[in-house]
């Protein structure tokens, strides 16, 4: 059974807490927050002051950190009520990656890394054996909306795999461009949290479409 972690980037701002309630009344496990400076992504989307002010639902907080700094704001996200810290591999410099990945679990959090579509994914076999999460992109972060693309696929079976092999705790999570059909197939190939934001916010059945998902 997939764990879904809708993300709040396509939710109504106008309305949060009652989208928020609607997706923890439809029993999702995570609500997925997607952070983004305008910086390592062409996108600002919201800080930890939003996630303050809705972290009183039984939901796992699941923060995805697009950001150029997660070493500095990492705290900020976990005093608002952060489960899961998320960072780009992309936005540390490799040696200071056991650095952020020390840093996040300092503070009492799950730690997971995050790789772009044009990163390899061999790249975090250095740190599988520490992560909580890892996050395969399905589409270039920075904005909801976009079409699921097929490479990660091999990246999320990499991952399953790895798993098996060594015993490693890390929850696959897959994000981007996620729906019925796109799901399926990540499940298939070890995906074990669907993140969607558009699929499940501008459903008119959102109750319907979290049930299509939570079946996978
Ligand atoms: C993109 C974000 C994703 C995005 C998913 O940078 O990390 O979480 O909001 O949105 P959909 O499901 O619409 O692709
Ligand atoms: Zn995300």
């Amino acid at each position: 059974m997939a764990k879904v972690a809708p993300s709040i980037l396509s939710a109504n701002f106008g309305n949060l807490s009652y989208d928020v309630k609607r997706i923890v009344d439809a029993g999702c496990e995570f609500l997925h927050f997607d952070v983004m400076d305008g910086h390592f992504v062409p996108n600002i989307s919201f800080g930890a002051t939003i996630l303050k002010d809705i972290n009183n639902f039984d939901i796992i907080y699941d923060v995805h950190l697009m950001i150029s700094d997660p070493l500095k704001y990492a705290i900020d996200f976990q005093k608002a009520g952060a489960d899961y810290i998320t960072f780009h591999y992309e936005a540390v410099l490799k040696e200071d990656i056991p650095k952020v990945i020390n840093h996040i679990k300092s503070l009492g959090v799950k730690v997971g890394i995050s790789i772009k579509p044009n990163t390899n994914v061999e790249v975090l076999d250095p740190y599988l054996d520490d992560l909580d999460l890892v996050l395969v992109m399905s589409v270039e972060p920075g904005f909801g909306g976009q079409k699921f693309m097929e490479n990660s696929l091999s990246k999320i079976q990499y991952l399953s795999n790895k798993k098996k092999e060594n015993n490693y705790k890390y929850l696959i999570e897959v994000d981007g461009g996620i729906n019925q059909d796109t799901s399926a197939l990540a499940v298939k190939a070890g995906a074990e949290v669907l993140v969607a934001g558009t699929y499940v916010f501008k459903s008119n059945d959102l109750e319907k479409t979290v049930e299509g998902l939570k079946k996978l």
